[in-house]
């Protein structure tokens, strides 16, 4: 049997100006994953049972673009695996999906090293995570990489599309909490809209693209650094900027509203907006408060992490 797992993710800083070409920070969130476990079968062709999205059947009788298959074709495609051996494939995530933590790229980087390792074509990081970024556009659109390249490397990362990948150190721990509104939306709609506001007015968004870039490079320098006051002012202006680009909702600012009022350091929406997630920096002591805040202010569930 061969076993991998993937973690989820958050966007700390510049989703939406990543897509523009500005600098994003993200973190791996290894309270939740996707594991995947792979063993070889009795009974002829590729049996994949992940009964968190209730799928339990046969490859060939997937849709070509049911995203699982088309992570497995494409692989055995990539690496000429001819014929296809007869596998079991189970799968199962606590990521909650379209929520803006990753759980589409932690499929195909779980799936893509068990699978590889299982049939011996090992591939490195840097293979897994453009393969998993050729599939996120399949299913995106115009993906940034962001998401792909932070759970292949399962490190924080300053991230800036089509340049290599920069891992960061942490200055010191910091502690942060994760809010989901239970609304599920799909980052290529707020992406899509984005662009159309870019379109109509390219000067002013590129101004705004700009800062917000501005914002991830001072954020870098403030996590390595371990300036936390001033991170937390860099989220709360962050988020600001991700109103007028029309990607919040009024219950994520319901959410950045309570966190504050909590205590939180500083509060954003993370990843595409309009629903999904928000987060929130807070004193390691808060964090308990902040959470229990979150809920009562409708947050259908809270994760406490730790990032160092
Ligand atoms: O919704 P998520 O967490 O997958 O984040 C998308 C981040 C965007 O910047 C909005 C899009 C992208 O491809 O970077």
């Amino acid at each position: 049997m061969t076993k991998y797992s993937a973690p989820g993710k958050i966007i700390l800083f510049g989703e939406h100006a990543v897509v523009y070409g500005r600098p994003a920070l993200a973190i791996p969130v290894t309270q939740v994953h996707v594991e995947v476990d792979i063993s070889d079968s009795a009974r002829s062709g590729i049996w994949i049972d992940a009964p968190d999205v209730n799928l339990h059947a046969e490859l060939n009788t997937l849709p070509s673009d049911h995203p699982i298959a088309s992570v497995i074709n494409n692989l055995f495609f990539l690496l000429r695996v001819s014929p296809f051996p007869n596998l079991e494939i189970k799968i199962s995530s606590t990521i909650p999906v379209a929520s803006g933590l990753g759980s589409g790229a932690a499929v195909t980087v779980a799936l893509t090293r068990a699978l590889s390792t299982h049939l011996n074509h090992s591939m490195n990081a840097e293979e897994v995570n453009v393969f998993t970024y050729e599939i996120e556009k399949i299913h995106h659109g115009t993906p940034s990489g962001i998401d792909n390249t932070v759970v292949t490397y399962a490190r924080p990362v300053y991230f800036m599309k089509n340049e290599p990948p920069e891992m960061f150190k942490v200055g010191r721990p910091f502690t942060m909490v994760i809010a989901d509104t239970g609304i599920s939306a799909l980052t290529k709609e707020s992406v899509g809209d984005v662009r159309r506001l870019w379109m109509n007015d390219r000067a002013r968004w590129e101004t705004v693209f700009d800062k917000i870039g501005e914002i991830s490079f001072t954020a870098r320098r403030a996590i390595e650094a371990g300036k936390y006051e001033l991170l937390g002012e860099l989220m709360n202006e962050n988020h600001g900027l991700l109103q007028k680009m029309t990607v919040s909702s009024p219950e994520l600012d319901e959410l950045v509203k309570a966190a504050l009022h909590a205590g939180a350091l500083g509060a954003k929406l993370s990843g595409g907006g309009r629903g999904g997630n928000m987060i929130a920096l807070v004193e390691p002591e808060k964090a308990e408060e902040v959470s229990l805040s979150l809920k009562a202010a409708g947050a259908k569930h809270t994760i406490i992490t730790q990032v160092s």
